[in-house]
């Protein structure tokens, strides 16, 4: 493999690659690493290599015509060759797209520095652009330096050990399964039994075991692109009777007071499907309650002889999974009374959440809020309106907004049964 960098600071990367793992694999002649300074490029007797944007604003952009030039030189004849952008709008870098460019014969790595490139570099030249992370660096030089140790280690002849790339952390999307070294007691910790054991069955057992639970806890969302085996299952589902969610979450489905398609506040009556659909995703995922705002008697009546019949009537012999859902239904009079039965049960006050389908100014996101939740200092209610949506009296009561469920199509009218469970997904699903 052969590394072409361009760059405005050459030097930068003389030391860097001057020591462990990459210096062997240059002495070795399997990788070799050239930075080309752009200056050398440029045509005017002061080197320009930048200029002031089109249209006005900050900063300056990388000219186009050194650059070319630059790649075009770097360009090997005849070799299988990508040119690289380093820049935080790129795609995000992985080990999966390590092991891509590792089949190259050539990378050109240009190091994006100021504002940004001319456009017409990226349309003509620039093959794949790559983010390091979602973060600003002074200059692409930094990125280029990570890309290329990520993608060496998956060249043939780099690591010593051929193995060893497939087993460290995210090869096969799992994080790495801890390690041990002697003393076999430190600090009063012993090492594992089962690494002293000598049999080699079970410590590979062992090590898959516990780069699962790593990944469970830490990183769950590197499981959606994991192949786990059926016996792996079997161990998440251990592992998910070891640790039932630990955060303190309700949800209410909110009859009163909610608006009617005239944006008049009304009571609506209850619907089966919504208890039941929702009912089942508050088991699903986790939820610890969910509440049914009905000040309506009639409709509360309705609604327990629904419930009756499902977890000691005729139902409940029909289908045993149902009331295990529906026993989380607990009917209210009013918001207050759900906030005031979360107090007894958790010994505080919930933060509450509105939804809305509508956009409003200050929403909270998903990520945030499930930060804020995962983090477990207090109870959270989530509302979900009927009808026509909360009423603004309840949306400005909450602590927060959450952003609508929407897709890419601007047609936004999901019952709150879909919508509910879609949330639920959002802020607490598991990706195995
Ligand atoms: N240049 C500046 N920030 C960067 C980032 N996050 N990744 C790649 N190149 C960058």
């Amino acid at each position: 493999m052969r590394y072409d960098i361009l760059t405005i600071f050459p030097q930068f990367f003389e030391s860097p690659f001057s020591f462990g793992i990459l210096k062997k694999a240059q002495e070795k002649r399997i990788i070799k690493i050239s930075s080309h300074d752009i200056r050398m490029f440029a045509r005017d007797k002061h080197k320009t290599v930048d200029d002031k944007p089109y249209g006005g604003g900050s900063g300056m952009v990388m000219k186009p015509e050194p650059l070319g030039t630059a790649i075009e030189a770097a360009k090997l004849k005849g070799a299988k060759s990508l040119v690289i952008l380093t820049s935080p709008q790129g795609e995000r870098f992985s080990d999966r797209i390590a092991k891509e460019l590792s089949q190259f014969d050539q990378l050109i790595i240009i190091c994006g520095r100021y504002e940004g490139i001319d456009e017409r570099i990226r349309e003509i030249y620039v093959d794949k652009e790559i983010s390091i992370g979602d973060y600003v660096l002074s200059g692409g030089e930094y990125a280029a330096l990570v890309i290329i140790d990520a993608v060496s280690r998956f060249i043939p002849g780099v690591l010593g050990n051929e193995a060893s790339p497939h087993d460290d952390s995210f090869s096969g999307g799992l994080l790495e399964h801890p390690q041990y070294t002697r003393p076999e007691e430190y600090n009063g910790i012993a090492v594992p039994q089962i690494l002293l054991s000598g049999n080699h069955r079970e410590l590979e057992v062992w090590r898959r075991k516990e780069s699962i639970k790593k990944t469970f806890i830490r990183r769950p969302d590197l499981l959606d692109s994991t192949d786990l085996t059926e016996e792996d299952l079997e161990f998440v589902d251990e592992l998910r009777k070891q640790n039932p969610p630990s955060f303190r979450v309700y949800i209410a489905l909110v009859h009163y007071p909610v608006y009617n398609r005239e944006l008049k506040i009304v009571n609506t009556a209850f619907v089966n499907l919504d208890v039941h659909d929702i009912a089942r995703a508050v088991r699903t995922y986790g939820v610890k309650g969910f509440f049914l705002v009905q000040p309506v008697t009639d409709q509360q009546i309705l609604v327990e002889r629904v419930l009756w019949h499902w977890m000691e009537g005729p139902g409940a012999s029909f289908n045993g999974t149902r009331v295990e859902a529906l026993k989380l239904v607990w009917i209210k009079n009013s918001l207050d009374d759900v906030s005031d039965e979360i107090e007894k049960l958790e010994g505080l006050r919930p933060k509450v959440v509105a939804t809305d389908a509508r956009k409003r100014k200050k929403m909270t996101g998903y990520t945030e809020l499930k930060e804020r939740i995962m983090s477990g200092k207090e109870p959270y209610l989530i509302l979900f309106g009927t009808g026509w949506g909360l009423a603004e009296e309840v949306m400005d009561a909450s602590d927060f907004v959450l952003k609508p469920v929407d897709g890419l199509t601007g047609y936004n009218h999901l019952s709150v049964r879909s919508a509910a469970p879609i949330i639920l997904d959002r802020l607490f699903s598991s990706k195995v």
